[in-house]
């Protein structure tokens, strides 16, 4: 049996009718752009991160774009973000002119510390960007703690962990500003980019970023100042709709395979492998990956083992963002961030989609003990 990386073919099923019942009613009223269902959205996005104010936005690159421009971040600003992330974390700090300014990680959960963002500080930094990585918080307590003590706004980037929770609160409950991504990858998928920016609890800095969203206008023609073109189409909107009633329950299924698998696998974890743990208290994470650390540089060939069998699996990520051609005048240089680089080149997630079978469970956990002989 072959097992991919991720199917979404059960899940666009359990919403088809629904989406193109709503999209029969998008079509008629010939209405895209910023209408009843992005107001939805954004209303029931806040409600479920325990927020005030949600802005939809176009991805989630934009999302966190978007937080920066509020805040007024640009050229000569310094923005604290983790080096090993998604490129987009310090891509966007880089669109508004300022720096990123990377930190190593906790080998114990691929996220940043308190104690790491402090240690950067420095009279130019503007804003902490931490990710919660792969559905798991980081850590939020300290990191808040040190952003208070120096004055500084936090984002989250929550774009892998919309629903992952930690110490009693929600990912968008921390920072002043978060970021979720709706790629069809995420744990809730639109049918192509969106995402969101929550705002915690300050009504000017939404009125800002609702105002960005549409290049800086209000009303209709008159630009305070140069924004985007970040708006959320209806009909993503839509879907995400459809979609977020069954998401706990998705987050459920992905939980119970990844207890699954820490049970079938458990005489292997802390020897070849490291299997993902859940470290936060009071914390729940949604494992948008499940994610492995392969000890003794044999991870490509397990990787590539697997593939053979048919079973899918992937490396997110292969290169740390210091290390990448585009941010070598950074000054940043190879071995400055150990954990990380150690992180990058034992990585590797394995299937935990909600629709998975015990029959695909057990075949990626049978293929990885064949790897060892197991
Ligand atoms: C950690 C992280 N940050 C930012 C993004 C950017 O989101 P999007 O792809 O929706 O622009 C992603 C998603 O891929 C991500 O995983």
């Amino acid at each position: 049996m072959s097992v991919p990386m991720l199917d979404l073919a059960p899940q666009n099923a359990s919403v088809k009718a629904a989406v193109l019942d709503g999209l029969a009613g998008l079509m008629d009223r010939s209405s895209f752009i910023l209408g009843e269902h992005v107001k939805g959205l954004e209303a029931e996005l806040a409600a479920y991160a325990g927020a005030s104010f949600a802005v939809g936005m176009s991805s989630g690159t934009d999302a966190q774009l978007v937080a920066l421009m509020a805040l007024g971040i640009g050229p000569g600003d310094e923005v604290i973000v983790p080096t090993f992330t998604f490129f987009a974390t310090a891509g966007v700090v880089s669109r508004v002119g300022a720096k990123p300014v990377f930190v190593d990680l906790d080998p114990a959960t691929f996220n940043t510390t308190g104690a790491l963002v402090e240690a950067a500080i420095t009279p130019r930094t503007k804003a902490i960007m931490p990710v919660h990585l792969f559905g798991q918080l980081a850590e939020m307590p300290t990191i808040c703690a040190v952003a208070a003590k120096h004055g500084l706004p936090v984002i989250e980037d929550a774009c892998q962990s919309m629903g992952a929770k930690g110490w009693g609160k929600h990912a968008g409950q921390f920072g002043e500003m978060t970021a979720y991504s709706f790629y069809p990858t995420k744990n809730l998928g639109a049918f192509g980019d969106a995402g969101a920016t929550v705002v915690r609890d300050s009504a000017d800095l939404h009125a800002r970023v609702r105002r960005l969203r549409v290049h800086g206008m209000e009303p209709v023609y008159v630009h305070h100042e140069v924004g985007m073109n970040g708006r959320l189409d209806e009909f993503q909107a839509l879907v995400l709709r459809a979609k977020l009633p069954l998401l706990e329950g998705w987050h459920e299924g992905r939980r119970k395979h990844a207890s699954w698998y820490h049970a079938r696998l458990a005489k292997l974890d802390g020897g070849p492998f490291v299997l993902p743990k859940e470290v936060v208290p009071e914390g729940r994470h949604i494992y948008n990956q499940f994610t492995l650390r392969v000890k003794d540089g044999k991870r490509d060939a397990l990787q590539a083992h697997l593939k053979a069998k048919g079973i899918g699996s992937a490396i997110y990520y292969p290169i740390c963002l210091h290390e990448q051609p585009c941010f070598q005048d950074l000054g940043f240089r190879k071995g400055q961030f150990p954990n990380s680089e150690r992180a990058a080149a034992e990585v590797l997630s394995i299937p935990v989609f909600p629709e998975m079978t015990e029959a695909m469970l057990e075949e990626v956990a049978s293929g990885i003990e064949s790897f060892y002989g197991a």
